[in-house]
Parts: C-alpha cells; structure tokens; sequence
C-alpha cells in the first residue's frame, strides 16, 4: 500500500473504473436512497424533481468538473489544493471540510440505523404480518436514547476502519464489486413497487410537475440534494480527484458520475414514493421514509426478507463509500497538513464525529422537543446549515476562483491534459461556470432563505 503520510508519493487509484467507482461511490449513497425519496415527497414531488434536473444540469455538472479540475491539478486535499494556487484562499477549502465534518455526524447516525434494519432483517425481526406495524416498529427504535447510539458507533467504526486501510486497499475494492449490486437490486425492488395496486398515483406524484409547488423553498431543497448527492461543494471530488492520474479524460468522468447518480437516486425515487401511496403511507413523512416503506414493501414480495436482507446489506455498503469519502477529506486535509499518521487521523476525527452525532439521535427521541433551525430538530438543523447554505457557499466559491481568480484558461488545460484530449463542451462549460452556475446558486439561495 502506498504510504499517504508523504505528499510526494501519493496514492493513485490503480485502474480508471476503480476511479469512477470509488466517485460514483461517494456520490451514491443515503443521499440517493433515504434523502432523495423523502425530501422529494416532502417538496411537492414532481416539482421537486423538475428542479433538481434543472440545478443538475447548470450546477452539478459545471462543479463536478471544477472540482475534478482542482484536485488533479494541484494533487492536494481541498484547502492544501486552493492554498497551492491563490494562498488567501485556503478557507473555502476550510468551509468544506467543516461541512464534511457536520454531515457525517448525522450521516453515521443514520447508517447506523441501516446497520440496526441488517441485524434487524438476519434475526428475523423484520417479518412482520402487518404492513402498519412498520412505523412502530422504527420509531420505537430511534427513539430509544441508547440502542441507536451504540449502532451510529458501529458505523462510524467500520468507517474508520476502512478508511484506514487507504485509497486502493480500502475504499477502491470496496466499491468495485458492490455498486453495480445495487443497481441491480434497485431495479427489483422498483418493478415491484411500481406493480404494487394503487402505485400508479405515487408515480404521478413523483414524476408529473405541479408549477404551482415551485417556490424558493422547493428551489433551496432541490439546491441542497444536489450538491449532497453529487458530494460537491465540499472538495470531497477534489481530494478524489488529486488521486486521478495525469493521462485521464476527466470531462468524461464529470458527466459520467452525475448520471450514475442520479439514476439511482430515480429508481430510489421509483422504488418508494409508489409504495407509499400503495400502501396508505403519506409522501411527507420525512427522514423515516426509507425504514417505514421498504420493509413493507418486502413484505408483499416472495422472498421478501431475503430480498431486504441483501437491500440493507448494499445500503450499508453504499453509504459506507460515501462515509469514507466524507471522513477522507478531512483525514486527507490533517495527514497533508500535520503530517500526522493517516491512522491517528481517522482514528482521531472518527472520534470527534462520534461525539458530533450523539444529539442528532438523541433528537429523534428524548431531545425531540428541542428545536432550533425553522423548527428543525437537531439532525435537521445540521443537514440544513450543512447541505442547503455550506454546500452551495463551498461551490459558488469555487465557481468564483476557477472563473475569475485561477482563470479559464489555466482550467481548460488541466481538463484537456495540456491540449492532449479533446473537450467539445469547453466554450459552454466555460460560460456555465463563469455565470450560470454562480448566479443560479446566488438566486436559489436568497429565494429559499427568503421563503
Ligand atoms: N453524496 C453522498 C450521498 O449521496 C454523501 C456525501 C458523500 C457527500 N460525500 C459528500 C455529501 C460530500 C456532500 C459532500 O449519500
């Protein structure tokens, strides 16, 4: 294993696919499966949809590619990268790896959670007769003041852990074999859903825009989940991105991994909102979504726990490769800077994001009468402050330095390795980052805070 603690012999990803895999790992995620479904449900559903393809297509893609462009250029973690190239402008790097930080303190709360639904599934408490019985069954659990707690530690453990073992020993083989699992069983889980009687108004719901529900708030909470599912915002893509080699065609990954992503997050879409109007469930129902639905939807299935189990199975394992990409960048950031071992680093902050996440659970249950952004429970709280205003701040910085700090023309070489490849979309991506996309985050910002 490369040793990470020397920045002049840096890890690379040992194959171009173990790249796209380990990105499109950290895009794909809880993101995908338990924050897309719900907030969609939450915001108007269509509506919601409308939006996050139209913020996917001026902003995600743009950043994405900004953020590849950074990270290979400079072959750094997000501060160290823009420090290397304009000095006084470490602290966007520096707002991304305390958004990192914030995320996945609730991030490991609810992958412990999945983790729970696992052992849950294997000792067959996850059969239940009546399909109504789910909702108790997952309130009395994450209510409960220690049993989630000790399972966000299990989590944030095996997050660590791998972690640890470094790029191309860890989080690489990981990936390789288990995302196209998930793909694959998403695609069931959805035909069954989308079979289910009555599940046709759950996919008008989803898929059929009602204008009227599109407001600065519906605009903000579409801004948020793009850059959560795509992990922009944060140099995550650019820590992953300082591990590409010189001769990659990075333009092609930025379009790659949006798709990959957002595939998923739709079929995730596909597979529960359906359910949710089958099944009596109501679409607002928040955070729970994933944990109420699903398994009632297994239920109706043949085979249905064996099919939960190997679901909350590639749950865990895809939100495990989004949890290590969020620790990596600050573990990648404390390594380079401190020249402390890449094992006290993760050890370290996995600690500290332990402690992060103890009121997140605890809010669900005993602390729930707390409250403190818009009415927002603790988790809430942090995933808006984090998600919808960090994240967008993070990018429309970035967008700032790569347009009008570093230059067009210092990025459009880098993206080209020095003019060796072609990239056709470069006058129009130019133009996206330059204007649109700074602009369009600057409006969807005020408009949601307004609202
Ligand atoms: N994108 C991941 C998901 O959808 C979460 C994530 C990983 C993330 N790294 C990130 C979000 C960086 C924001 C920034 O589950």
């Amino acid at each position: 294993m490369a040793n990470l603690s020397n920045s002049n012999e840096r890890d690379q990803w040992s194959s171009k696919i173990g790249f796209v895999l380990a990105a499109a790992g950290s895009a794909v995620g809880l993101g995908n499966l338990w924050r897309f479904p719900y907030t969609a449900g939450q915001n108007g559903g269509g509506a919601f949809v409308l939006m996050y393809f139209v913020i996917l297509f001026l902003v995600g893609f743009t950043l994405m590619l900004a953020e590849l462009i950074i990270g290979r250029h400079t072959q750094l973690n997000a501060i160290g990268a823009y420090r290397k190239i304009r000095k006084n402008w470490a602290w966007v790097g520096g707002i991304g790896v305390l958004a990192s930080f914030l995320i996945l303190s609730f991030y490991s709360v609810i992958g412990g959670w999945v983790v729970h639904y696992v052992v849950r599934t294997v000792t067959g408490g996850l059969a239940l007769a009546d399909t109504n019985a789910y909702e108790g069954l997952f309130v009395g659990f994450i209510t409960n003041p220690i049993q989630p707690i000790l399972y966000h530690a299990i989590f944030a453990s095996l997050t660590v852990g791998i972690v640890m073992g470094g790029v191309s020993g860890g989080i690489e083989k990981y990936s390789k074999i288990l995302m196209p699992g998930l793909f694959v069983m998403m695609i069931i889980i959805m035909l069954r859903s989308v079979t289910l009687p009555g599940a046709s108004e759950g996919i008008k719901f989803f898929l059929a825009p009602d204008f009227s529900k599109i407001d600065g708030s519906v605009m903000l909470a579409a801004l948020g989940q793009v850059f959560f599912s795509l992990s922009l915002g944060m140099g995550v893509i650019i820590t992953y991105g300082s591990y590409l080699g010189k001769s990659e065609n990075i333009p092609q990954n930025s379009i790659t991994i949006p798709l990959v992503d957002t595939g998923i997050a739709l079929l995730a879409g596909l597979a529960i909102l359906p359910a949710v109007f089958a099944l009596g469930f109501e679409p607002d129902a928040g955070p729970s979504l994933l944990f109420i639905t699903l398994p009632a939807v297994f239920a109706e299935m043949p085979l249905g726990m064996v099919f939960a189990l190997i679901f909350f199975l590639l749950v865990l394992f895809a939100a495990l490769t989004s949890s290590i990409s969020l620790l990596e960048a600050s573990v990648s950031f404390v390594v380079d800077q401190f020249k402390l071992s890449r094992k006290s680093a993760a050890a370290l902050l996995g600690l500290a994001v332990f402690l992060l996440g103890i009121p997140s659970s605890l809010g669900q249950g005993i602390w729930s009468d707390l409250t403190f952004i818009r009415g927002n429970d603790f988790m809430d709280s942090i995933d808006f402050i984090a998600s919808n205003i960090m994240l967008p701040l993070g990018g429309f910085f970035l967008c700032i330095f790569i347009g009008w700090i570093w230059g067009i023309d210092n990025a459009l070489k880098e993206a080209t390795n020095n003019g060796k490849i072609s990239f056709k979309l470069a006058g129009f991506w130019s133009f996206l980052v330059k204007y649109v996309a700074p602009l369009a985050i600057l409006v969807v910002f005020f408009q949601g805070l307004r609202s």
